[in-house]
This record gives C-alpha cells, structure tokens and sequence, in this order.
C-alpha cells in the first residue's frame, strides 16, 4: 500500500470554526468543530462582527484539537484546504490566515477550496467515491443550488435560489412561530409530531423547467397563516387559476385560529404548521432535483448542506433516487453542517490535480465567475 496522504481541512465561513485531518481524500481522522451557535442565537441569525471575533479565539484550540485527534503532527501534513469562498469575508479572513500560517511555517502547500463544492463533496468521506455524473442539490443557510458534477473538481452550476436560501426558510420560519434558533433542527423536531396536510402552503416551481429555486413566498404564506393577511382580505386557496395572485394557504379553515396571531395556536396547530412548511419546501427541493437528474442523465443524486441534515428531506430523496433509479448519496448528519472535513476530503482531489494556490490567495464573499 502506498504511503496516506493527510490533508489539514480549515473551515470558517460562517458560524462554525472547524479544522479536520482527511486521509486520501475519504478517511475522516479528525474533525473538531467549535459552534458559535450560543453567541448568536439571541440576536436570531449570525452576527458577522461577532463571528470573526469568536474565529479568531477558537481557531488555535480547534487546531490543535484535530491534529490531537488524528494523532498526527505537523509534519504528517500533505498540504494545507482551506475555505476561501462564498461566506463572510471577516470570518473566511481568520481561517485563511490560519492555514496560511500553517502552511508557511510547515512549508506545505496551500488549497484555496470553495465552500459549496465541498459540500457536494461531503458525501464521500468515510464511504465509497461519488459515481459520475451526478446531480448535486447543495441547501443551507447560504445557499441553494442544483450542480451538474462530473468530478469532485468539475460543477456546473444548473439553478440557485432567486432569493432566500432553504435554510433561510427555515431559520426565518423557526422565527415566526417561535422556536429559535437555528430554525431547521426545530422545525424538523416540530415536523415529526405534526400533519404536513393540514395547511397547503404554495410550491414555488418558477417557470416551465426552471432548476431556480425561490423561498421568499413561502415564508409570507406563513407570516400570513399566523398573523393574518395585511389589509385583512380573505386568504385565497393555492388551487389552480389562483397561483399568480401572492403567497397564500389554503385549508385555512383547518385551524380555527389562523390568522390571529401566534399566542392563540396550540403546540399541536404549530407542529402541523412547521409540518406543512417543510413537505412544501421538501416537495421543491425534490421535484427540481428531479428535473436536474432528469436533464443530465444523473446516475446519482448529491445532497449536502445543514438542510441535507432534514429527515424529511432524506426520506423523500431516497424514494425519488428509488423512481429514478439512481443511488443517492448523503452525508452523515455531521458532515451536512459546515466542517472542514469536506474541505480537506475536496483539497485531496485539488492536490492530486496539481491545482495548488500560494500565499497570495484571498478570501471571497461571492464566488468568482
Ligand atoms: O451548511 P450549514 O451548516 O451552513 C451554511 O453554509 O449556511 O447550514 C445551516 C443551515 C441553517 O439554516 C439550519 O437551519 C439548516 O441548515 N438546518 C436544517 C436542519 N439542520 C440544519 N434545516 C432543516 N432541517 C434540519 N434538520
Ligand atoms: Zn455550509
């Protein structure tokens, strides 16, 4: 057997400071993560001044944490992945220092990997190579969007949100109805004891074949179901002739207390209304993915991303890679949220391809055309 190769991921995008030692690309020896989810949950959403801040503090520990872990040293290390777009540029600027840093004193080379790549990778690690071509559906907070994959390094972007992301969603819809945040481990909790049939809140499909995705309707329909429409005209059905005229539910008349704001539903009203939101964000997600595959002959289907983490989610692609015929492949739970295990596991591939960045690199906040 030839001699592993050990990569040091670095991840720091968003709210979550990670790094993770990946062999060959698939064995996950270490991944420490340290969440900030306690420093932003008061205010609702990540704070991006806040964010930095707390990188900057954990950033050596978590290092030190992973190398522990893997039991391995520095000079062990092949080269150095790190996450240099899309996300916050204050907080990718601390992780990019770090590896930077790594990488000069060790003498190693760096990896500049873009964040939503690795997480159409992160269905790899610790499992058997992703078979091509493959249809990727990338859904977090950040982010939503269909990839037509050839190989780990090869993504043609097909369709991405028009406005919010999928996590976003579900974070601002947590927010409505009160159940914190992050909003999608609640609403899929809340999910689960609920009827998704009770309210029919809109599927926004866009035009014709489009892979686009668009969330901010949605969210007003419940914003609706709960507060009532602005003007207090009569909520009008979702039904067929109806669909042009705005963000509206129907079967209103299934919850008495519709409209009257969130203090009169009961528990139960609230998991039937977190249950609807998410079998109709579910039902986009997986009628778009299914035009992708459709479209690019897929053989297998990708999920990746925090909302990959949702049960209903991971249920409803299992059937469509079922109809398709095709094989789904999903990360473990902990390889959907953001973790620099994916961003190690893709900067093997870049490695081997010879695509190597130097100390010259510089962190994005969108991703370069
Ligand atoms: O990938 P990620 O950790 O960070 C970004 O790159 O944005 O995704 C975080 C998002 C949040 O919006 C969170 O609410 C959502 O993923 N999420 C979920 C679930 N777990 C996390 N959404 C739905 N169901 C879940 N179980
Ligand atoms: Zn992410």
């Amino acid at each position: 057997m030839g001699k592993r190769t050990l990569i040091l991921g670095v991840e720091s995008s968003c709210d979550e400071t990670s790094c993770a030692v990946v062999t060959d690309g698939q064995q996950v020896l270490s991944n420490a993560v340290a969440s900030q989810i306690d420093l932003h949950a008061r205010f609702g959403g990540v704070v991006p001044e806040i964010a930095s801040r707390a990188h900057i503090e954990a950033v050596n520990t978590v290092f030190a944490q992973a190398m522990d872990q893997a039991g391995a040293t520095p000079a062990d290390i092949a080269a150095v992945a790190v996450t240099c777009e899309p996300g916050l540029i204050g907080s990718l600027l601390v992780g990019l220092m770090a590896a930077k840093t790594v990488a000069w004193v060790y003498d190693v080379p760096l990896i500049g990997v873009n964040h939503v790549y690795a997480h159409a990778y992160a269905a790899a690690l610790n499992a058997e190579p992703i078979e091509y071509p493959a249809a990727a559906l990338i859904c977090s907070g950040g982010h939503t969007a269909l990839y037509r994959c050839v190989s780990p390094l090869e993504m043609e972007l097909l369709g991405s949100t028009i406005d919010d992301a999928a996590g976003e969603a579900f974070d601002k819809v947590a927010n409505i109805l009160g159940l914190g945040y992050p909003g999608g481990p609640a609403i899929d909790r809340m999910g689960q004891r609920g009827d998704p049939n009770t309210v029919r809140f809109p599927r926004s499909l866009l035009s014709g074949q489009s892979l686009d995705f668009s969330f901010s309707g949605i969210k007003t329909a419940v914003l609706y179901h709960i507060n009532g429409v602005p003007g207090g005209r009569k909520p009008h059905p979702e039904g067929k002739g109806r669909r042009r005229r705005g963000p509206t539910a129907q079967r209103m008349e299934s919850q008495p207390n519709a409209g009257r704001g969130i203090e009169h539903f009961t528990p139960g009203e609230v998991a039937d209304v977190a249950a609807s939101f998410q079998a109709a964000v579910v039902d986009v997600l997986r009628i778009k993915l299914r035009r992708a595959a459709r479209a690019i002959g897929a053989r297998t289907l990708v999920l990746g991303g925090g909302v990959a983490a949702n049960s209903a989610l991971r249920e409803a692609l299992s059937h469509l890679a079922d109809q398709l015929g095709a094989t789904l492949r999903m990360p473990e739970m902990r390889f959907c949220m953001d973790n620099a295990a994916m961003i190690a596991g893709l900067g093997y591939h870049y490695l081997q391809a010879g695509k190597l960045d130097d100390l010259s690199l510089t962190a994005h906040a969108t991703v370069r055309r």
